[in-house]
């Protein structure tokens, strides 16, 4: 049986609350004396969010970079330890700024802010287009986050159930 789905964030509003985190990111920015950022996506997942933002932050010298972080695989369930893939040189010294689709366990969010410490980043803040009521296995909170969800599957403007729908402009739930 396929299971229900039904809209859970419009496009209309993540175009809203993705302006306004650009704001936000912008004055901390700016309050922290920071001109020299490089935003660390992860694909695939945050690949619109990610496009989206930056275009929204006012910084001098803004760099942008990807990873890519795998945790679900073609389930829909989370497979253990996030496997972590890419170009990890130049981050030494630098400010980043982590942006990820969602912020669900955090063992993703964890793992990367490890290796970016590990490598000799000078700062890191992390974004997240939104947020699950979970149990979290991490001590990291995030900076930024866009919406606080209730614990379903979610997919659509990035976000994929099983590597399919990551096109759908507005985010969609599954049923329970
Ligand atoms: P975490 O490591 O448990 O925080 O999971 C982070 C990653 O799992 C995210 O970057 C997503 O790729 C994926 N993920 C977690 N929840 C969902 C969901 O509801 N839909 C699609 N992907 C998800």
């Amino acid at each position: 049986m396929t299971p229900k789905k039904s809209i859970l964030i419009t496009s209309e509003q993540i175009k809203k609350r993705v302006e306004e985190l650009g704001e936000e990111i912008s004055n901390m920015f700016r309050q922290e004396k920071i001109s020299d950022v490089i935003v660390l996506w992860l694909a695939e997942g945050a690949i619109f969010f990610a496009a989206d933002l930056i275009r929204h932050i006012e910084c001098e010298n803004l760099q942008i970079r990807s990873l890519k972080a795998s945790s679900y695989g073609k389930e829909l369930f989370s497979q253990g330890d996030p496997k972590i893939t890419g170009d990890e040189s130049g981050f030494e010294g630098k400010h980043v700024l982590l942006v990820d689709d969602i912020f669900d366990t955090g063992r993703t969010a964890e793992a990367i802010c490890q290796r970016l410490l590990r490598i000799g980043a000078q700062s890191i803040s992390t974004c997240f287009l939104l947020n699950k009521k979970v149990e979290k296995t991490t001590s990291i909170t995030p900076d930024f986050i866009g919406f606080d969800i209730e614990d379903a599957y979610v997919f659509g403007y990035g976000l994929d159930a099983a590597e399919a729908m990551r096109n759908l402009p507005d985010i969609w739930k599954f049923e329970k």
